[in-house]
């Protein structure tokens, strides 16, 4: 998921022009390799090279702006969640959502960039969030369902970031992972009663969301490794850990194994264990689907978007009021200074 944007530019032939470079600048990056091999981590004041930083701010905005968005295909079902437990469990879900953006947000401040020119790069289109967020959700098991899939696959995508070698991200990263792994399990649970206890109406509602959201998850961890060739970089710099083929694998194979226990079918003919490998094997990935979503035609992602500008520009007078507020205080201390 946070490595589309990487993978978009590299597919778009953007990959970063080289730089001459000082000796001065040379000696630095030199240093700061080495702090990395090191296992360091790198604060914000800590001298740094560009497009270590440029890599960041990208992975980082793209990472808070998913968490944003991701509010939106959950946010619609509040008001029809079945039973209070679940409405309240999904509001709790829908709110750490939203607290995770502000974390991220805040620490890609740390990076130089302002929340303002963050939001402008999502509200113009041009900052990317998480392809999975512009998919529908038509029934009250598509909750359960985001919450096992997709949050579980963010966790398998983010877990390894809690040693990312910029720390302000790896500490956000640790408190976002702890509420993550809530929603992963309040989607199972969810599902697990409707499957044990639901009617087969319910039973094939659930069914139906699996099947519609499964290869969309494994799109998640983003193109095959040979498709991605700014990761060799990333890994290298210690932002990333594992790498997307491999992430994708240990989803595979921890979910088969849920999906037994829950008693649904996964919808792929080619998913069997390979004894040789010790793994999953699974079937082909639709990649001109995924590159369709995200280059901005899939099923939702202009009304997404749409949703995200209405409530940026619904709530200026809030941050007007807001504004005019503080430039009020702010007279009434001079004066009493
Ligand atoms: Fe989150
Ligand atoms: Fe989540």
């Amino acid at each position: 998921m946070y490595t589309q944007a990487m993978d978009l530019m590299a597919k778009e032939g953007k990959t970063e022009a080289p730089v001459l470079r000082s000796a001065e600048e040379v000696q630095l990056e030199e240093r700061f390799d080495a702090r990395i091999d090191a296992g360091d981590f790198i604060e914000a004041k800590d001298w740094m090279p560009e497009h270590y930083r440029k890599t960041l701010l990208r992975q980082i905005s793209q990472h808070a702006h998913s968490e944003i968005v991701g509010m939106l295909p959950e946010g619609n079902w509040i008001t029809r969640a079945p039973t209070l437990k679940r409405k309240a469990i999904l509001l709790a879900k829908v709110q750490d959502e939203g607290g995770h953006g502000l974390y991220l947000y805040a620490a890609a401040e740390t990076l130089g960039t302002s929340r303002d020119q963050m939001f402008d790069a999502l509200h113009t289109g041009k900052a990317k969030y998480s392809s999975i967020f512009n998919y529908p959700t038509l029934s009250w098991a598509d909750m359960g369902v985001i919450g096992w899939l997709v949050d579980g696959a963010a966790i398998m995508n983010q877990v390894p970031i809690c040693r990312c070698s910029y720390a302000p991200y790896a500490r956000a990263m640790v408190r976002i992972c702890r509420e993550e792994s809530f929603h992963q399990r309040q989607g199972f649970d969810s599902l697990f009663v409707m499957m044990k206890q639901g009617t087969q109406a319910q039973k094939d509602m659930v069914q139906d969301a699996v099947n519609r959201w499964w290869w969309a998850t494994l799109m998640m961890f983003g193109p095959t490794d040979d498709q991605s060739p700014n990761s060799a970089q990333s890994m290298r710099w210690g932002i990333k850990r594992i790498s997307n083929d491999e992430l994708r694998q240990k989803f595979v194979d921890a979910t088969v194994e849920q999906a037994q226990v829950l008693g649904v079918s996964l919808p792929d003919p080619d998913l069997r264990w390979n004894e040789e490998r010790q793994h999953y094997d699974f079937g082909a990935i639709d990649w001109s689907e995924f590159w369709r979503v995200v280059g901005g035609d899939g099923p939702c992602n202009r009304e997404r978007l749409g949703a995200r500008v209405k409530a940026w520009e619904d709530g200026a007078w809030v941050r007007d009021a807001a504004l005019a507020h503080a430039s009020k205080q702010a007279e009434r201390s001079r004066k009493h200074a």
